[in-house]
């Protein structure tokens, strides 16, 4: 056994949280598989991990996401082989470390063609894209969406499948260089929402309608404008908290801003069957290989650079994707 880098949480908290150790690799166990990083993803959700906004038993790993290859293979496990090229995005926690050891059952194959470094950086991102345009809100050509930080992350992959789509697409962002962005990659219109009355934007922009979906990932800060922006019956999509948490609310509210739908989804509850994470994952191979969508890996950094890339993603210093290279 050889020791190797690992990230570990003992105390929820800011970066100074995560400690990076040695440790001898694990084993895997019945049905489990070892995946050796060549590259790692970074997303919002670690963040929330590392705070204990979503708590995990301490001390706990960190990251969800990785490719690699297959270098260990646990009692029980059909189907993979040794070198095997594989992706991963839904944990157990775990990923920020030189290798991982995951259900076999929840790992990818890379397809030819997509390098190990999309795959890490876009999987949970592409997943959460594929089942929040398909299957949440079911989108059609002709329907107009907002986006909020629609130059992050999630926000550039989906503003450029929901434009391929056919619809049109309102972006929010936070600064000009993002709203650059979002302008190249999807969006008809873009919205600086820290200067500009959104709510108002929105009506000017939809002749008074709202829109049918919001799809809102700010949390806090954009609640109430984002119920504002629907048309009556229409569908808050309700899936992050890069602001903090939504604060509690009455049902009333949705009655009265127009018999509103609301919904709080998250990607494990799309994928809890292999067939849903395969069929998920296929939408998502096929929107990149096809180039309905490019990836843009804005940032990169080394595996003990993670409390600088924390703290780049939560001071939205960042655009697109990120990648950690171990
Ligand atoms: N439910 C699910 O299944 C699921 C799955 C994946 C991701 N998510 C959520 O989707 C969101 C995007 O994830 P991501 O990893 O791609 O991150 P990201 O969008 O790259 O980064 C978050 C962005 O949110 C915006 N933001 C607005 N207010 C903020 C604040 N007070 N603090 C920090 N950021 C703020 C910033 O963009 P501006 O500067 O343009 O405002 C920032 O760049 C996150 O909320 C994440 O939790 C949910």
């Amino acid at each position: 056994m050889t020791d190797e880098r690992r990230y570990r949480v003992y105390t929820p908290g800011d970066e100074s949280a995560l400690t990076l150790e040695q440790a001898p690799s694990a084993e895997p166990g019945r049905g489990q598989v070892r995946v050796r990083h060549t590259a790692i993803g970074l997303n919002f959700i670690d963040i929330y991990h590392r705070s204990g906004l979503y708590p995990l038993d301490a001390p706990f790993g960190l990251g969800l996401e990785a490719a690699g290859v297959v270098d260990a293979i646990g009692p029980g496990v059909s189907g993979w082989r040794e070198g095997d090229r594989v992706a991963y995005c839904s944990g157990p926690p775990g990923a920020y470390a030189d290798s991982h050891v995951v259900p076999a059952d929840r790992l990818l194959a890379l397809p030819d063609g997509l390098e190990d470094e999309v795959a890490a950086a876009t999987l949970l991102k592409g997943l959460t894209a594929a089942y929040l345009l398909h299957h949440t809100y079911p989108l059609k050509a002709g329907e107009t969406l907002l986006w909020h930080a629609a130059a992050g992350g999630v926000g550039l992959l989906a503003c450029q499948w929901a434009k391929h789509l056919g619809a049109r697409v309102i972006g929010t962002v936070g600064s000009q260089a993002k709203a650059d962005l979002a302008m190249a990659r999807g969006c008809d219109t873009v919205i600086l929402y820290r200067d500009e009355d959104v709510v108002e934007r929105v009506r000017e922009l939809t002749a008074g309608q709202g829109v049918p979906v919001v799809y809102d990932s700010v949390g806090k800060d954009t609640f109430e404008a984002s119920l504002d922006c629907l048309a009556p019956r229409g569908l808050m999509v309700s899936f992050g908290n890069a602001s903090g948490a939504v604060p509690p609310f009455s049902p009333l509210l949705l009655s009265q801003k127009g018999s509103l739908f609301f919904t709080r989804p998250t990607l494990a509850h799309y994928t809890t069957t292999r067939d849903e994470l395969v069929a998920l994952a296929d939408l998502w191979f096929d929107a990149v290989l096809s180039g309905a969508v490019q990836v843009d890996i804005n940032q990169r950094y080394a595996l003990n650079e993670i409390p600088r890339a924390h703290r780049d993603l939560a001071g939205r210093n960042t655009t697109g994707a990120s990648v950690i290279i171990p």
